[in-house]
């Protein structure tokens, strides 16, 4: 069956996931089957980036999260750290003229403050020229940790009940939500991570609680337009519960 065939089935079927969040992983693996560095790997994954991201917008799909850089990931060689980076900021680059052709909007959460200035202008400068699109919201995972999004939150909230702004008893899940980076956002509906791990790895504590999960063996460069379809098609396939019967 073509790519377009399942599209169309999926179209058919709706009760679409409004927003897909991707663990990406398997990169490294890739690169060191092939017996080349694991950069190779990253490089190839980018090549995944773009065509999920297409296929996200086809599907006109409303959010799509991509766990693009965890701040766990500042352990890794300096030389890999440096190579991701660089790997992002000339995507990003690259591929401005192409979000603002598709209508996509960029939006990051993490701590974007920690990065280094040439790089955060370059994703300022395209998270302000997309802002004003109205198509799929693509939003990048930037060093990122869900505690450390939690351990934010509670700082903030405990300073604005210090200055009389809030009170302790109208803290309830959706004031807490306005305080987590990714406010604005809805909770992710459906999470995949490829390359066979089950794991969270520290990704969207808060927002996953009833979030139904697809891992797939598919290591992330290899993930293709077509493992997408099908695990969207296993997702129309559940029935939600959200904890009653
Ligand atoms: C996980 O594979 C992948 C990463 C930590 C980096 C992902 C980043 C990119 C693909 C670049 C993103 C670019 C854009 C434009 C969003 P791994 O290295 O953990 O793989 P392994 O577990 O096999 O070692």
């Amino acid at each position: 069956m073509s790519n377009e065939d399942l599209r169309n089935i999926i179209l058919k079927k709706g009760n679409l996931p409004r927003h897909i969040a991707i663990i990406m992983d398997g990169n490294g693996r890739w690169a060191r089957k092939r017996g080349l560095p694991r950069i190779a790997g990253h490089r190839a994954g980018v090549k995944t980036v773009k065509r999920i991201v297409e296929a996200a917008g086809e599907l006109k799909l409303s959010f799509l999260t991509l766990f693009t850089f965890s701040t766990d990931n500042w352990q890794r060689p300096k030389e890999e750290v440096s190579a991701i980076m660089n790997l992002l900021y000339e995507t990003t680059k690259r591929e401005l003229i192409e979000l603002e052709k598709n209508n996509v909007k960029l939006i990051a959460t993490g701590i974007i403050d920690e990065l280094s200035p040439k790089r955060r202008e370059i994703l300022k400068k395209a998270i302000e020229r997309t802002k004003r699109n109205t198509g799929l919201v693509l939003n990048l995972a930037l060093n990122y940790s869900g505690r450390s999004e939690i351990l934010n939150a509670v700082k903030k909230i405990s300073r604005d009940v210090s200055a009389g702004l809030v009170t302790s008893e109208e803290i309830d899940e959706d004031l807490f939500s306005s305080y987590l980076y990714s406010k604005g956002l809805p909770d992710p509906d459906f999470l995949i991570r490829t390359s066979g791990e089950m794991r969270i790895s520290n990704f969207m504590l808060w927002q996953t609680s009833y979030t139904e999960l697809y891992v797939t063996e598919v290591l992330w460069p290899d993930f293709s337009v077509e493992d997408f379809y099908q695990a969207i098609w296993a997702f129309q396939n559940r029935q939600r519960r959200f904890g009653k019967i």
